[in-house]
């Protein structure tokens, strides 16, 4: 087993806060318990939930100096004495540090849970696989744990040419289901390459009436990821049995017709990835892994940033970007 360094770069924080409290330097490399992998991190993504957990709109136990990011791309440093499923060198992936007193993702070395830790395919690009792990694990329990998603219905999905939405509509179509998605007009050719039937410029003053074409007898699921929530709107626009999905919005206090909603056997099911176990997240990692391999899952990445420019990276984020954000260990990632 090859000698490790006893510090490591990392981004974390000493206090939650806006991006100027993120700190880089040098912590300990950690050790890995009987149960866990140290992972020598290649590529991380920068994900909403990733601000709210370092301002602390998100609250999640953040033992400090506390490493901040959710998911990783890398390959196996070391295990621990209990885990003979992996090997050194091997590369794996987890979308599921940083939170409930995890550490996070963005340094050198990172321990996982080997339950937590899953291997890449070879077939599977690095880059492509860190910016769709969080976004597709929450379409996934999204649209089929808590949507209840069937083959052959038909989805709304707003919001769709983002992180999340373009992972909602893919994974969608791949299930076969038929996907009506809102977005702005410039991104329409990137909601026809995730498989999208019908495109709609959410900014449409018609869109009542568009969407009402688009599915003559109602939406069996409906997915807002922009966190605008018009339930005026979506509610009769339900079939019977129909589901909103409410995974975004957080200061969103939409009127919702509670006629409407019960007349259709309707609901609204609320949905954060961050409560699922680790057994959920088990079971959305192979499907991801699968559409990874025969090149089916697709993202759009904006930048890729070092490790060292995390807060800047965080901005980004903030600032509110068209395609998602990379952060590398690789101190020059091109
Ligand atoms: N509950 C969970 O488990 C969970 C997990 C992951 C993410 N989320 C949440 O999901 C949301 C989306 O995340 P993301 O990573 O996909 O963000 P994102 O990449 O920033 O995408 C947001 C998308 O919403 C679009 N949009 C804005 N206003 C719209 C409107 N009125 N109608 C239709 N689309 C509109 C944006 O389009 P423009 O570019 O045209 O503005 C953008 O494409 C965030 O609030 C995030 O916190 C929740």
């Amino acid at each position: 087993m090859a000698d490790l360094p006893d510090t490591m770069l990392a981004a974390y924080l000493t206090e939650l806060g806006g991006p100027e409290r993120i700190r880089i330097g040098h912590l300990p490399v950690p050790v890995p318990g009987p149960t866990d992998v140290l992972v020598r991190t290649e590529l991380m993504a920068v994900n909403h939930v990733d601000t709210f957990v370092r301002s602390g709109g998100y609250r999640t136990h953040t033992p400090f100096p506390f490493v901040i990011g959710r998911d990783l791309v890398g390959s196996v440093a070391r295990t621990g004495e209990g885990v003979d499923e992996f090997a050194i060198e091997e590369k794996v992936w987890c979308n599921s540090l940083g939170h409930q007193g995890r550490q996070g993702s963005f340094s050198e070395l990172a321990v996982v849970p080997r339950e937590r830790l899953y291997r890449l395919p070879a077939q599977a690009d690095p880059a492509t696989a860190a910016s769709v792990l969080h976004t597709a694990a929450t379409a996934y329990l999204g649209l089929f744990r808590t949507g209840s998603l069937r083959l052959g219905e038909t989805v709304f999905v707003a919001g769709a040419a983002g992180g999340v939405g373009s992972a909602a509509v893919q994974l969608a179509v791949a299930a076969g289901a038929r996907v009506i998605a809102a977005a702005a007009p410039e991104d329409f050719d990137w909601c026809r390459r995730c498989g999208a039937d019908l495109l709609i410029d959410y900014r449409d003053q018609a869109l009542p009436a568009l969407l009402e074409a688009a599915a003559p007898e109602g939406f069996d699921l409906w997915w807002d990821n922009s966190g605008r929530h018009d339930l005026d709107l979506a509610v009769p626009l339900l079939k019977r049995g129909g589901r909103i999905i409410a995974l975004a919005g957080m200061a969103a206090r939409p009127v919702l017709p509670m006629g409407a909603l019960y007349t259709r056997d309707a609901s609204i099911r609320g949905f954060a990835i961050s409560n699922a176990s680790a057994a959920d997240l088990a079971e959305a990692a192979p499907v991801i892994n699968d559409l990874l391999a025969t090149k089916r899952l697709i993202s759009r990445i904006n930048a890729t940033y070092p490790l060292t420019a995390a807060a800047e990276a965080h901005r980004q984020m903030e600032v509110g970007v068209k395609g998602r954000i990379l952060v590398a260990s690789d101190p020059d990632p091109g």
